[in-house]
């Protein structure tokens, strides 16, 4: 078979750039590939989902990964103090009790029969480790998980005119309490992430920005790592470490990231034209597990958390998943342009009897 470096897909209306050597020059280049369409709504929105997004005053100004200006620079070394690599290696008994907790409630379920392992143990460790990193208290944490999963299919689904009015008026109301938290950062700025943003003299829209792209990228990308890992690891005893490379490189829960041309630009000897949009492939294309978390300037800045975390949970739940069988054998996927991994990993097996309280488990 030839190799195509850059091929039109009439049905995405994108380029689609999935060689890992093309594609690393790609996310290396961002003057000629620019990130601005990295947070754009992929299905267009019909007027009256616009209309609920305009009634909190909706916007997602360039700050971080669709930012192409002088204010990425700042923006981006303000939000990485929170996730130096010390602060990282300190989270992790942390999220190891929120797993095991987890696990152990999982365990006690079972009893009664079958148990969602993404319900149950993925969904929440994320994302309670990031509000803690990042000082947030008083979160309503499934609101959270509704509205991230609501955004994400929002802006990277192919959702109906009815369903894109139902996921607007969840993201209006998460942008709306976003809005709420700047208000009250700004009568009285903490250490937290909202004060520290209003410290660094950003505008409303742009504190919202980054908080919104940073709630939701920052826990449930890192949920769904962790599903697909539990998923590959049922009925087997496999390394936590090694399992959490080989997701990412295979089958990552952000397999594609959108680029933008500048101008005419060559992609190998696909000449593209200025303005093309680009769906480069990150993760199941035989690239390393890096290229999993982009590269350059707009390079993940939770690649360590996630892998933290992802590790983490393997290890504490490494006897339950080798004692249980999924009950589904396909089960529902979150299927996006940009985010994929099990909805849920629904499985069976009496176990309790066989699992007594462990050094992994208890940790
Ligand atoms: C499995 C989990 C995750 C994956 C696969 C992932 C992947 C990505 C990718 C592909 C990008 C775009 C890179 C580029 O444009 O070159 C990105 C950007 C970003 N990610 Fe992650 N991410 C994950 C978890 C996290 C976590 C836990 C955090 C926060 C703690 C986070 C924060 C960010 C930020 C702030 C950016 C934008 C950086 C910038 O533009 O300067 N991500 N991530």
């Amino acid at each position: 078979m030839t190799h195509c470096p850059a091929r039109y897909d009439e049905k995405l209306g994108m380029w689609v750039v999935d060689e890992p050597g093309e594609v690393r020059e790609i996310l290396l280049d961002p003057a000629t590939f620019r990130p601005d369409n990295a947070v754009l709504a992929h299905t267009a929105l019909s007027v009256k989902a616009l209309r609920v997004l305009q009634g909190v005053g909706f916007a997602l100004p360039p700050t971080l990964a669709n930012n192409a200006g002088s204010s990425h620079r700042p923006i981006r070394a303000a939000v990485a103090r929170f996730f130096s690599p010390a602060r990282v290696a300190a989270i992790e008994p942390l999220t190891r009790r929120l797993v095991s907790e987890r696990v152990e409630a999982a365990l006690v379920a079972l009893d009664s029969g079958p148990v969602d392992l993404v319900e149950t143990v993925a969904a929440e460790p994320p994302a309670l480790v990031l509000l803690d990193m990042l000082g947030l208290r008083d979160v309503d944490v499934p609101a959270l998980k509704a509205w991230s999963r609501d955004s994400l299919e929002l802006f990277w689904g192919w959702p109906t005119e009815d369903r894109q009015l139902e996921l607007a008026h969840s993201a209006a109301e998460f942008y709306g309490w976003l809005r709420q938290r700047v208000v009250a950062a700004r009568r009285s700025p903490g250490e937290d992430l909202f004060g520290v943003l209003v410290s660094l003299g950003l505008s409303d829209e742009e504190v919202c920005a980054v908080a919104y792209f940073l709630l939701i990228a920052g826990q449930e990308t890192t949920t769904q790592l962790i599903s697909t890992a539990f998923q590959r690891s049922l009925g087997q005893r496999l390394d936590p470490t090694e399992t959490v490379e080989e997701v990412l490189r295979e089958s990552s829960s952000v397999p594609t990231w959108r680029r933008v041309t500048a101008g005419p630009a060559a992609v190998g000897d696909v000449e593209l034209p200025a303005g093309a949009p680009i769906l480069l492939g990150l993760s199941g294309h035989g690239g390393l597990a890096e290229l999993a978390f982009g590269l350059g300037l707009h390079r993940c800045l939770g690649a360590g958390l996630a892998r933290l975390e992802a590790r983490v949970a393997l290890e504490v739940a490494a006897p339950l998943l080798a004692a249980v069988r999924a009950v589904e054998p396909e089960p529902p996927m979150i299927d996006l342009l940009s985010f994929r991994a099990p909805a849920r990993l629904v499985v069976s097996g009496a176990i309790t009897a066989s699992l007594t309280c462990t050094d992994t488990l208890c940790g």
